[in-house]
């Protein structure tokens, strides 16, 4: 997944420093041989760990330290530092661990730990999963890892193995990720861990009853499970004007999508872009990088204007605009033609490539017929146990009880799908866990990472901190002075301290963010 290993530079821990020089909770990188590492101390305790973040390569030596594990800077994964283990996504690999010796005031790096043994064997159910993307693939890992000795039966109806589904309009879509990347395992580790992977539109399972703890599949094959979980996702809305249907117009929800578009990218030179939120304008940057003419139209006044506030939905328009894409706001498209779309104003656009992103609708279709509960989305309670005992559900599709906002929600972020996932797989196994993560997303347009905490659906105020056109700022979302959410740009520790205060409750804390323009 283009996890470099950090450049091993700084002091030489391995030769030692005084243990005075390290400061609580502050990491101290450095290197240990060829490896990166970093020294840290919480109280007396001292933790040597690898400094390179197993998801993308993020520096983990500038990361949140606290209650002996530490979050990633950059996509906020969570590493235990006594075990090294990804206690939460996106991170699925563990980092290296090393002995610490500490002689008279001086502590050094010793020995590379062999990796922590996998948890002693649970005698447990057999798992079927429903959906091999971000929440069923975290699930049947984390059903291993947690000493699962069942079988673990995971049926995706897409054809590709699991993969890295944002970076399908970022770095991929780019050019720039190669496709050794996208797979989130190499195909040998579901043998390797026992996992019985089905896919493929045969895999699709079209039925179940909840009564005999039974599926069939497309294909006739029927499948009992004790534990099930849910996780279906999402599909992307097609948009339903005349030529909607042509073959040059595409949406983005899978691989097979990202290849698709790639392949038409190859000889297109213009291309509009319908819709104006996160996976549309990812999709725009990533079609400039390919030198293609982009045009974006949208209803809205102004791109990102129901998540992020018009502040700011303005300042990722002028980005956009300065690396070529043009907008056509406050319009829809009426028609569809071969070589070009004609909008609601009557103006007509050039385009050998339309991509639409006009959002996504939750797959409860399975769910309802089964006679689960179901509400914009398939009901599940804090543990996510839909309303049969033993069936769950997790990302895109289901809507949980938020403890932080204290409603319930569906959420569409990679990180929270495969966080419920793993939460899912050791409910299964008895832990009784509540889900209580706080929502996190990032975006990328070019230059720009947005990092998002929290969920406001509606908020009454927006203040920054910093300044946007630095692109260096935080900004909170408000209402009844309870903060909901908290965007950062170029303020990395800032979105982890939110996460930590929206997942401890902390209002007090959180008003600082946004504060003193
Ligand atoms: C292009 C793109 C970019 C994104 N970028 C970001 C980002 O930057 N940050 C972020 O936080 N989020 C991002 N997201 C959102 C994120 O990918 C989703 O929130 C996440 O994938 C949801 O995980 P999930 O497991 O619920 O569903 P999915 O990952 O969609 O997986 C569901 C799987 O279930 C399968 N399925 C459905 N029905 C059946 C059935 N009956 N039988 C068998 N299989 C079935 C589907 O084929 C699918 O493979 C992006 C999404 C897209 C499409
Ligand atoms: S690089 Fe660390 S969480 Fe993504």
């Amino acid at each position: 997944m283009g996890a470099d290993q950090a450049k091993a530079n700084g002091p030489d821990l391995a030769a030692g420093v005084a243990f005075a020089d390290l400061v609580d909770g502050k990491p101290l990188v450095g290197h240990a041989g060829d490896d990166a590492v970093f020294l840290v101390r919480q109280g007396q305790e001292v933790f040597a760990v690898g400094a390179t973040c197993t998801h993308y390569g993020g520096p983990l030596g500038e990361g949140a330290v606290a209650g002996g594990t530490v979050r990633c800077p950059w996509h906020h994964a969570c590493f235990d530092l006594r075990t090294g283990e990804a206690e939460r996504a996106p991170a699925l690999n563990p980092i290296a661990c090393y002995d610490v010796v500490r002689i008279g005031d001086r502590v050094r790096v010793g020995d590379k730990r062999a990796p922590a043994a996998a948890h002693a064997g649970v005698a447990s159910p057999a798992v079927l999963i429903v959906g091999a993307g971000a929440a069923g693939h975290a699930a049947a890992e984390m059903l291993r890892r947690e000493g699962h000795q069942g079988t673990i039966v995971l049926c995706g109806a897409d054809t590709d193995a699991p993969y890295d589904r944002p970076n399908l309009s970022k770095d991929y879509l780019a050019g720039s990720a190669p496709e050794e990347w996208i797979p989130l395992r190499p195909p040998e580790f579901y043998a390797e861990h026992r996992i019985e992977l089905h896919l493929g539109a045969g895999a699709r399972v079209t039925t179940l009853d909840t009564g005999a703890r039974t599926a069939t599949l497309a294909d006739g094959r029927k499948l009992s499970w004790s534990a099930l979980l849910l996780a279906p996702g999402a599909q992307a809305i097609p948009l339903d004007v005349p030529g909607g249907e042509r073959a040059h117009v595409h949406t983005l929800r899978t691989l097979a999508d990202s290849r698709a578009i790639i392949a038409r990218a190859a000889s297109a030179r213009r291309a509009v872009v319908v819709g104006a939120s996160f996976i549309a304008m990812e999709a725009a940057a990533a079609l400039r990088a390919r030198k293609i003419d982009v045009a974006v139209v949208a209803p809205e006044a102004t791109p990102f204007e129901r998540v992020l506030g018009a502040e700011v939905g303005a300042f990722l328009r002028d980005v956009h605009e300065a690396h070529g894409v043009t907008f056509h706001l406050g319009q829809t498209v009426k028609s569809i033609g071969d070589k070009s779309v004609e909008l609601s104003g009557g103006a007509r656009l050039d385009a050998d490539l339309v991509l639409t992103g006009i959002g996504v609708r939750p797959v409860t279709a399975l769910a309802e017929a089964a006679g689960l509960a179901v509400d914009r989305g398939i009901t599940v309670d804090e543990r996510l146990q839909t309303s049969v005992p033993g069936v769950y559900a997790a990302g895109d599709a289901a809507r949980y009880p938020d403890p932080i906002s204290g409603q319930k929600v569906r959420i569409e972020h990679w990180v929270v799908a495969q966080r419920m996932g793993q939460t899912v797989a050791r409910n299964i196994l008895g832990q009784h866990q509540r889900f209580s993560s706080a929502p996190f997303f990032w975006s990328v347009h070019y230059d720009v990472t947005l990092s998002y905490v929290g969920h406001a659906e509606r908020w009454d105020r927006v203040d920054i901190h910093g300044t946007l056109a630095d692109r260096d700022c935080t900004i909170a979302y408000r209402a009844d002075d309870r903060t909901l959410a908290v965007a950062t740009i170029g303020r990395d520790m800032a979105s982890l301290s939110a996460e930590s205060a929206f997942e401890k409750g902390d209002q007090a804390a959180l008003r600082a963010f946004g504060r003193q323009r």
